[in-house]
């Protein structure tokens, strides 16, 4: 599944993630939170997800309870309505084998290439990452939280500590501050800001999703975006990097 084929596959995908049997494959190691691969039976389809059920959330002091899962499924939604298709599908389901969680697409790819050891061609597609995670206020963009798929796609993923109402932004790519914006992903952060402005089936999605002020902080953020000429530096005054990097 590419980013350009995609609306059709996209959607069939997000179907079975929506209706599919869940069955439990394995379990990921290297997460901070518990995080399961799980398979996805919708009919005759059968696809891999990665399963993270709010029971297995690790308590923070800086983001609500129960939270994280919510917002792995909102960034799917933003991404989706910037047109960078970029997040896995992701749902949120409240049947999941552990119970509620979300359920994300599983991107086959090699975890030995990553933000550390890109090539430059890949290293030059990462402006618009660096615009989401302004958008979606990012806490935790590590190295490994970028996955590049068969047909080297470009994916995103990890975004549980996203969407909080203060300035979060830990990201480790600051290499285009002080470079201009390209115009035509400006026009991408107008376009989402007025949708987010206006009713429809997918700000009712991030309604289910968000809390109003989270929105609200969401909405002034692609304001602030949209008027910003430069990538911004990272701040002095915090923390502007993830831990552990990778
Ligand atoms: N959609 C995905 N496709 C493939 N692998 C994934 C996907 N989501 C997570 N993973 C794998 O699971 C690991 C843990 O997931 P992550 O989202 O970082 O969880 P945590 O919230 O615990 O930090 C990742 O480092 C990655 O190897
Ligand atoms: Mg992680």
């Amino acid at each position: 599944m590419t980013q350009e084929q995609n609306t059709l596959s996209f959607e069939k995908v997000l179907a079975a993630l929506q209706r599919g049997d869940l069955s439990l494959e394995g379990e990921f190691v290297h997460g901070h939170n518990y995080t399961f691969l799980i398979q996805v039976q919708n009919q005759e389809e059968s696809i891999r997800a990665v399963y993270k059920p709010q029971k297995g959330e690790q308590p923070l002091w800086d983001f609500p309870d129960d939270t994280l899962a919510h917002r792995e499924a909102s960034a799917y939604l933003v991404s989706q309505a910037l047109g960078w298709n970029f997040v896995p599908p992701t749902v949120f389901r409240e049947d999941g084998p552990y119970g509620p969680g979300s359920v994300q697409f599983f991107i086959d790819h090699d975890p030995n290439y990553h933000y550390f050891n890109l090539r430059d061609e890949d290293f030059q597609r990462l402006p618009p990452v660096v615009l989401f995670d302004l958008l979606i206020n990012n806490a935790d963009r590590k190295g490994s939280h970028m996955l590049f798929g068969p047909e080297k796609e470009l994916w995103l993923i990890d975004h549980g500590l996203c969407f909080n109402v203060d300035e979060k932004l830990r990201t480790v790519i600051w290499d285009f501050a002080g470079q201009p914006i390209p115009q035509d992903l400006r026009d991408d952060l107008v376009t989402f800001k007025d949708a987010l402005g206006s009713p429809s089936e997918w700000v009712s999605a991030v309604e289910e999703h968000l809390a109003s002020n989270e929105i609200s902080a969401l909405q002034a953020r692609a304001e602030r975006l949209i008027k910003m000429d430069y990538f911004p530096y990272p701040p002095q005054d915090r923390r502007a990097y993830p831990f552990p990097p990778l």
